[in-house]
């Protein structure tokens, strides 16, 4: 589809949801679903920066699946540990930086630990367009933390309070990010479940009833098309004169 006249969002949220309904569909394991989503991530993205949208942000392990069986969770600390270098390199030709946010520390192993720092380090010149990766994250943990951080600087004499401002916070959380522009979850659950609640404050949110493994380039377009239809107001009023 072509964008030329639409509005694209700068920062894209994307919640991951739905691969182990969508395996169960078709009589599958839920490993091979995410495998199936992981495959999906690699083409979507591509697609997403090549129409303008800078920054994507993707819930892929939140600090509560940990909760899942122990077999879910080696299978996708694996795949995160096997499989993110070789994506990481595809995404050199779109130039696109990765970082991750959440807590890179146990019961996450060593090895995706290992990986998540060298990824960063290898991706940290690309200029063109930032993936950030949510691995062990949690929206409260994260405004926890920077509040832990902020704490320390003003204990320790470096930060002033009437330093700390709305738009200055975003510097102490994982990653230092616009806020979120537009919001994706697919599989048709309508809730948040704890991803990036500072950066979500005045995203437009679209809920697709689709499994995320079969949101493809046109459920993109489709939902690009949603987004232009919605009227951002940031608690203005858009035409001051009428209905006094
Ligand atoms: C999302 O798909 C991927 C992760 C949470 C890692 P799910 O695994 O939650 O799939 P459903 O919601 O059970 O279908
Ligand atoms: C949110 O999906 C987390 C990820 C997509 C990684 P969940 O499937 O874990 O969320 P709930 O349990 O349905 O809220
Ligand atoms: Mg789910």
């Amino acid at each position: 589809m072509d964008y030329k006249d639409l509005k694209i969002p700068n920062h894209v949220g994307i919640i991951m949801d739905g691969n182990g309904r969508w395996a169960k569909e078709r009589g599958m394991s839920r490993s091979k679903g995410h495998e199936a989503g992981f495959e999906n991530l690699k083409k979507l993205s591509e697609y997403i920066y090549s129409k303008g949208v800078k920054v994507l942000s993707i819930y892929a392990f939140s600090t509560e699946n940990f909760k899942r069986s122990k077999q879910e969770v080696d299978f996708l600390m694996n795949l995160f540990e096997n499989k993110f270098k070789e994506y990481s390199n595809r995404l050199k030709e779109k130039n696109v930086k990765i970082v991750f946010s959440g807590k890179k520390e146990a019961p996450l192993p060593n090895g995706v630990i290992r990986i998540m720092n060298e990824i960063e380090e290898d991706t940290k010149d690309r200029t063109d367009g930032i993936l950030n990766i949510c691995i062990n994250y949690g929206g409260h943990l994260e405004i926890v933390e920077a509040t832990k951080k902020i704490s320390a600087l003003v204990r320790d004499g470096k930060l002033s309070l009437d330093d700390i401002t709305e738009e200055n916070f975003y510097h102490y959380l994982f990653q230092d990010l616009p806020p979120i522009d537009f919001l994706i979850r697919t599989s048709g659950e309508i809730r948040i479940s704890n991803f990036m609640l500072y950066q979500l404050s005045y995203a437009e949110m679209y809920f697709p009833k689709i499994y995320f493994p079969a949101f493809d380039e046109d459920c993109f377009d489709e939902a690009i098309l949603a987004y232009n239809k919605r009227d951002r107001r940031f608690g203005g009023i858009k035409d001051e004169n009428t209905n006094h």
